[in-house]
């Protein structure tokens, strides 16, 4: 593999200049490795379902122009920083969209997509890790070494964690039709659990039910609006621990956050994922009376990373077609566009659309 001097001095990249105007490709500086960082080669980068709208401005999320976009990739590592002792050059590596300070790991942000909610978040993003995976290479901060496209199985991860999900337990995933939601269904499963999976429209949830591996540990109940009967419905598939919610921005004011909370046990747990805007009404009463825990969580932790790689490695975890996964299509840096308009089209549980610079 190439020493840090061989790297060329130019590459190509995706830039995004401003939200009023289209990125553009355009040739670049190759970044170079410094202490506590690396350089790698990006192989397939992933493209989430609303990235045209988070360039152009739609989203309204915080980050500095120009920026080179893009989210986690799989990479291979090109040079090290001088400090490095495990990484090596040839390495094929997870390059992870959430992005932690050093010295203080609450100072954290979203790599080229949000700036985060700290001083320290913003200074890293603007200053040092600014640009990310939609270049032919990446500077980025060392870590240890992983090894797979597993970011959509992170996100819930982190909230079935906080929640202490366990074997043999059950918990509703709602909306579980979104790529998110779809992930959680499959992690859920990866960790024991039987799920129970919510979303307004049959048809995706009959997929679901199809794609998922482990179909008789998954139940059906569709959110009609009518927040009793859902809640009714839940209650048939018997004892219910815990309730883990990633609804969209659209979905405020959906039925199914009391459905749920109002189905759960004595001790149940609620995982807040989801992205809403505004206040989220809940059923304190029963919040406070059946001694329920409600967890937020931003993305997932660092060492989460390492619990999911335990899960491929024993097998408990597939990716590909087995693990309910579809690769909806590949396309070159030149083709953003196409990429972004596909991964947008293709917001289906498991779907997938990669950027190969
Ligand atoms: N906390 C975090 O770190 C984090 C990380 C990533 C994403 N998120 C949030 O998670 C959200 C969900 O992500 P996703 O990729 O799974 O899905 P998505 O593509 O953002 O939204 C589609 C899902 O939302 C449901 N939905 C849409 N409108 C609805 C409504 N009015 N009422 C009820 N359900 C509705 C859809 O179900 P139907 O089948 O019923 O249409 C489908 O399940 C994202 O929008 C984002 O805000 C949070």
């Amino acid at each position: 593999m190439a020493s840090s001097n061989e790297l060329p001095r130019t590459m190509k990249a995706l830039v995004v200049k401003s939200t009023s105007e289209p990125p553009t490709i355009e040739t670049v500086p190759t970044p170079q490795a410094t202490v506590g960082s690396a350089v790698v080669r990006v192989l397939a980068a992933n493209v989430v379902s609303y990235m045209k709208n988070i360039y152009n401005g739609s989203r309204n999320y915080a980050f500095p122009t120009p920026i080179i976009p893009g989210t986690s990739a799989i990479a291979r590592v090109a040079t090290v920083g001088p400090d490095a002792t495990k990484l090596q050059p040839g390495d094929l590596v997870f390059l992870d969209c959430v992005v932690r300070s050093r010295d203080d790991p609450s100072d954290v942000f979203l790599a080229a997509i949000s700036e985060g909610g700290t001083p320290g978040s913003a200074k890293l993003m603007r200053e040092v890790y600014r640009d990310w995976a939609y270049a032919e290479y990446c500077l980025a901060p060392e870590s240890d070494p992983y090894l797979a496209h597993i970011s959509a199985l992170l996100v819930p991860y982190g909230g079935l964690k906080d929640i202490e999900l366990q074997a043999g337990q059950t918990v509703i995933v709602a909306p579980a039709t979104g790529p998110f939601g779809g992930a959680a269904v499959i992690v859920a499963l990866a960790m024991g659990a039987r799920v129970i999976a919510m979303g307004r429209n049959k048809d995706s949830l009959a997929r679901l039910k199809k794609i998922v591996p482990s179909t008789d540990r998954v139940h059906t109940v569709p959110i009609t609006g009518d927040m009793q009967a859902d809640c009714a419905k839940l209650k048939k598939h018997g004892e219910i621990d815990a309730y883990f919610d990633i609804g969209p921005r659209e979905a405020q004011g959906s039925t199914h956050i009391h459905s749920a909370i109002l189905a759960l046990r004595q001790g149940g747990r609620v995982s807040l994922m989801g992205g809403y805007l505004q206040d989220v009404p809940i059923p304190h009463r029963i919040i406070m009376r059946r001694n329920l825990r409600l967890y937020g969580k931003w993305m997932y932790e660092r060492s989460d990373v390492a619990d999911i790689f335990k899960l491929l490695e024993s097998g408990m975890l597939k990716l590909g077609a087995e693990g309910g996964a579809e690769l909806v299509g590949k396309f070159p840096l030149e083709q953003w566009r196409e990429a972004w308009d596909a991964a947008a089209e293709s917001a289906l549980m498991g779907q997938s659309v990669l950027i190969k610079p």
